[in-house]
């Protein structure tokens, strides 16, 4: 994929349905050949929602005193929550909260990690959950503490590629060079890597996206997590409005559809965010090439507290709820789940075993 068929893809617009019946059908294509088309799933708690940071975008960020109830869930609630992750049959599960870099704090994450892995182990996932982390920005040590502890993949969201746009949606101390390294850290340290992007920040065009997805190409990730950007009412940024909601999803699918056919064999999430535009926004982005989706199990008397965004779905409903509602969901577009696994991508499984023929190679020599 050039620069410039990434550009026409990106542009198509939510009314030429010719073109986006031919772009869902090449994506899907893709999809199938390259990742097959069960959906995992990944169960997410959203385990605190405490930040130090001041993200511009985002509802959680440090100095917005609207929210009023900064949560850390307990250790045993998060155990509780991933064994039921478990036996539900969702092999992986996410740890994502607010970002904080303290001694105490990683000591913490190092230890659910290690407990998560250990009482998850069963008939059904002998080497129990898959575990992936959305902390943000870390130092490289606490990368490879926590990999030592058994979380194998790490989602870190670059946000945006264009430098200036970086810089007007974060404060000064976050820098876009900083993120970039932390996406090699986190290579570098063995993790499977996931990014991602925001899609229809005020100021961002379809040339940018369409670097952000040649981005994620030069870097080689193994996993991709994008949404629409939605404007949060107690936000620096609500003043600048956000897109129109249909062009914004169609941008949005055609982002995910783009990300398939440059980046084949990756998985795709489809994203909550999608759902908050449309009910069945999620369900529309598995048609367009997403292979991976994110039942919230975060417990019901929190939720209101993890809003990154306004209108953020599955708010009042419980995690058993969200199970019987995706379920359907995902029947309705003909889809299986891929329970009790993984579901590492294939690109990541090659990526990994190209490393480890490279590694006998050398012990043989
Ligand atoms: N709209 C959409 N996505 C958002 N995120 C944060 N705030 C918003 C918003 N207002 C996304 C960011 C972050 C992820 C956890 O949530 O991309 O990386
Ligand atoms: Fe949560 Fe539908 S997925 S209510």
């Amino acid at each position: 994929m050039t620069r410039r068929e990434l550009i026409d893809i990106l542009s198509i617009p939510h009314t030429d349905t010719s073109a986006i019946e031919d772009l869902k059908h090449r994506a899907h294509e893709v999809m199938e050949r390259e990742v097959g088309t069960e959906v995992y799933y990944r169960g997410i708690i959203e385990f605190s929602n405490i930040c130090t940071l001041d993200c511009h975008y985002c509802g959680i960020r440090r100095s917005n005193t609207r929210v009023t109830d900064r949560y850390t869930l307990s250790k045993q609630e998060i155990i509780d929550t991933a064994l039921w992750c478990a036996e539900s049959g969702y092999g992986s599960l996410v740890l994502q909260s607010g970002e904080r870099r303290d001694p105490a704090f990683i000591s913490f994450v190092e230890d659910l990690i290690r407990t998560i892995r250990q009482e998850s182990v069963s008939q059904r996932l002998p080497d129990g959950l898959g575990i992936t982390l959305g902390i943000g920005e870390q130092e490289e040590e606490t990368y490879q503490r926590l990999a030592e502890s058994g979380a194998h993949r790490y989602l870190l969201r670059i946000e945006t590629t264009n430098e200036a746009l970086f810089r007007r949606i974060h404060p000064p101390s976050q820098t876009l060079t900083d993120r970039i390294s932390c996406l090699k850290s986190l290579r570098k340290t063995g993790y499977q890597v996931g990014t991602g992007v925001m899609i229809g920040l005020p100021g961002q065009s379809i040339d940018m996206l369409a670097d952000d997805i040649l981005f994620f190409r030069d870097m080689d990730v193994d996993m991709i997590g994008m949404g629409p950007y939605i404007v949060h009412e107690d936000s620096p940024m609500a003043h600048r409005g956000m897109m129109e909601k249909e062009s914004l999803m169609q941008l949005s699918l055609n982002m995910i559809a783009a990300v398939r056919l440059a980046l084949p064999d990756v998985n795709i999430a489809s994203t909550t965010a999608l759902q908050a535009l449309y009910p069945d926004g999620r369900e529309r982005g598995l048609t367009y090439g997403a292979n991976v989706t994110m039942p919230n199990l975060t417990p019901q008397s929190v939720r209101k507290g993890y809003q990154l965004y306004q209108g953020k779905p599955c708010v009042e409903e419980s995690k058993t709820e969200c199970r019987g509602c995706l379920r359907g969901r995902i029947a309705s577009i003909g889809r299986t789940v891929g329970f009790d696994a993984w579901g590492d991508s294939p690109h990541a499984l090659r990526r990994t075993r190209a490393r480890h023929d490279s590694l006998s190679r050398t012990v043989s020599f």
